[in-house]
């Protein structure tokens, strides 16, 4: 039997241009459920924009994608989250008023079924219907192991619990995919060990889950299968072992050093 994320999420003869601009040209790529996908490729090889592609944010001139057989073309992100694929920013977006838990269940009230009036009149139907938001809020928070920060300001928590909580918010919705752009970003080396912990921990067999990064050392640890962008083309894809032993990608990654 087919699982509702099925055959994943598929991008296929993906090219997108700004201007005179090649941004991304012919790429391909599959992300499977019960896989953790890394995507790599050093600055400015076009790992935001493909992510962007997948979200629906931008959309490519050429190419077709489709999540568990139904075709994404021409649907924007808000038809895209409500297919089950949810995604992350580069930078936090917390709201610094609110606590950990608020901000949680803020993404949460968003989907909810029941109008604002239920705010002010709440009916036992949509009071049930809020405890089990935060009964859902809680239990994210939970998986991700900082629990114990629910009722902090954000301004209050370090980058690396900030990061778990907005990975926190993300399942909380109960997605079917979820795509990460650089999560590590600005993370110590402790904090970075915590997130890959709870990248692995949160992996289900039918969820499909993408991480973008250009720290390649990260990707190999955590990653079962990884593709490779550079100038906007996909050069390698495989498994770590495959990856590491690459004749492009190991040029590709020792310019990339000589660079830094
Ligand atoms: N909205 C946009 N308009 C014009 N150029 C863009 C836009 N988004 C990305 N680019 C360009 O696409 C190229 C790839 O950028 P990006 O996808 O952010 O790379 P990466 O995430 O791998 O560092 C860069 O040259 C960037 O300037
Ligand atoms: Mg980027």
């Amino acid at each position: 039997m087919m699982t509702a994320t099925g055959s994943g999420l598929v991008a296929e003869g993906i090219s997108l241009g700004f201007g005179g601009l090649q941004v991304l040209s012919d790429v391909s790529l599959t992300l499977k459920p019960g896989v953790i996908t890394g995507l790599i490729g050093p600055n400015g090889a076009g790992k935001t924009s493909l992510f962007n592609c997948l979200t629906g944010l931008y959309h490519g001139q050429r190419g077709h994608s489709s999540f568990g057989g139904t075709p994404l073309d021409g649907m924007g992100p808000a038809q895209r989250a409500a297919c089950g694929i949810t995604r992350s920013f580069q930078n936090l977006a917390m709201c610094p008023e609110l606590s950990l838990l608020e901000n949680v269940l803020v993404g949460l009230t968003l989907k909810r079924r029941s109008g604002w009036f239920s705010a002010f009149v709440p009916t036992p139907a949509q009071r049930a219907e809020q405890e089990d938001t935060e009964r859902r809020a809680i239990a994210a928070l939970n998986e991700l192991g900082i629990a114990s920060a629910a009722h902090h300001k954000p301004s209050d928590l370090p980058p690396g619990t900030l990061r778990l909580a907005e990975i926190a918010r993300a399942i909380a919705s109960e997605p079917r995919a979820i795509l990460l752009d650089e999560p590590a970003a600005g993370l110590n080396a402790v904090e970075t060990r915590d997130l890959m912990r709870a990248l692995k921990r949160l992996m289900r067999p039918d969820l499909v889950l993408l991480v973008v990064e250009h720290d390649m050392d990260l990707i190999m640890e955590l990653c079962e299968h990884i593709y490779v962008l550079n100038f906007g083309r996909m050069i390698a894809n495989g498994t770590p072992a495959e990856i590491r032993a690459h004749p492009d990608v190991i040029r590709v990654y020792l310019g990339d050093d000589a660079d830094d």
